[in-house]
């Protein structure tokens, strides 16, 4: 490389890499829709919510407009609401949180392990204590698999039962990844997921799906995602949303779907090269036992007081973008600061919160671009 010209900015997820690997199917899926006209509830809807149920192993699907509806619209369908308390961990995107505040429902708000950045067990059964003293009645649990990594669902589900809970598993990052040998969607009472187009498996805008294996529920969601509709079109017999899924997402969805295991075994062996990398310089991601991940993120924690927007602005200065996912755990922002959390207090969220640090991953990060990275990660904390 010439030395005085700026280094090639590495994308943190390149969508256009992908695009190239899928050429021309993607246009022909958009233009089918377009040619049918079926733009909303079209035959790519229901192909899909089978695909997604087939590759999940959920025995319904119910696509929808966001992730966030996904949560949403399952709580509604439970009748969350007023004097509920939904546990949720605070180190999370705000989805989650607000998705339970938006009913009515009061979000409390549990710490993580610090290791997998997943939902703390010891944590949850304490918020669930903590709920009930303040005059509030548990009803679900929502686990967040975050950053791509399945959390411990069995532990989880077993405090739930244990409570009368219900779980609510946002997958919202993690679709594709298992636990314990099966995927996700199948965990809890319900699976929510978004198609967001940064995620592992994204459209080209918003888009969401819910699994679950009860048909009651799955009955009820779909009423719910259009208006609370009835047998009678027109006496709609709940509160419900827009909740739809455009058809034209819907085929962008398949066409994906159809090399996402491919897309998955990449961020494998990309996630791989970091940890053989950077392992001894950083705190790097490690998979529990019995967990996988499709590595939304990769996220690193820096050696304690190493300044982090230092630390980001050398890796940009050499064409490295890095992103900081969360530098605020949910309680500790605006809207939700005065939601209770668990006993015993957050330190591993609001720890993490100072000084995670996520790097470029994702299917298409080719081996000499990805040792650019590490080099300049393992230079930048060394100086
Ligand atoms: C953990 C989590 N939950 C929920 C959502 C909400 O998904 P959407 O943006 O599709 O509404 C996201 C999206 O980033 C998320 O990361």
């Amino acid at each position: 490389m010439n030395k005085h010209m700026p280094a090639e900015p590495v994308p943190f997820i390149d969508l256009a890499a992908q695009r190239r690997r899928l050429g021309k199917s993607i246009d022909e899926a958009v233009s089918r829709v377009i040619g049918h006209c079926q733009f909303i509830n079209g035959p790519e809807v229901t192909q899909l919510e089978a695909a997604l149920g087939a590759f999940s192993g959920a025995k319904h699907v119910v696509s929808c407009a966001s992730g966030t509806d996904a949560l949403l619209m399952v709580l509604m369908a439970k009748g969350v609401g007023r004097g509920d308390a939904v546990l949720c961990p605070s180190f999370t995107f705000c989805a989650t949180g607000e998705a339970v505040a938006l009913t009515g429902a009061t979000p409390v708000f549990a710490d993580v392990d610090e290791a997998s950045f997943n939902m703390d067990a010891a944590s949850l059964k304490r918020g669930i204590a903590t709920a009930k003293r303040l005059g509030l009645k548990p009803v679900a649990v929502i686990p967040v698999d975050l950053f791509g990594q399945s959390a411990d669902h069995d532990a989880i589900g077993a405090i739930a039962e244990a409570e009368g809970l219900f779980v609510l598993d946002d997958a919202a990052q993690a679709f594709g990844a298992s636990y314990r040998g099966r995927r996700l969607g199948t965990f809890g009472l319900a699976t929510a997921t978004s198609f967001f187009p940064a995620k592992p498996l994204g459209c080209f805008g918003d888009g969401g799906a819910i699994f679950t294996d009860d048909a009651e529920l799955a009955a009820t969601l779909r009423s719910v995602r259009v208006h609370g509709q009835g047998s009678d079109k027109y006496d709609n017999v709940r509160l419900g949303l827009t909740g739809r899924l455009d058809t034209m997402q819907a085929a962008i969805l398949i066409e994906k779907l159809k090399i996402f295991e491919d897309e998955i075994a990449a961020r494998n062996r990309v996630a791989e090269r970091y940890a053989q990398g950077l392992g001894n310089v950083v705190t790097v991601p490690r998979l529990s036992s019995g967990c996988t991940s499709v590595w939304a993120q990769y996220t690193i924690r820096l050696p304690k007081g190493r300044d982090r927007d230092g630390f980001a602005a050398t890796l940009k200065a050499k064409g490295i973008p890095t992103a900081i996912y969360y530098p605020k755990s949910m309680h500790q922002q605006t809207a939700y600061r005065d939601f209770p959390v668990a006993d015993g207090g957050l330190p591993a969220s609001e720890s993490l919160s100072g000084d995670v640090i996520s790097l470029p991953m994702h299917a298409y990060l080719d081996g000499p671009t990805q040792d650019r990275v590490i080099q300049a990660v393992r230079t930048a904390v060394s100086t």
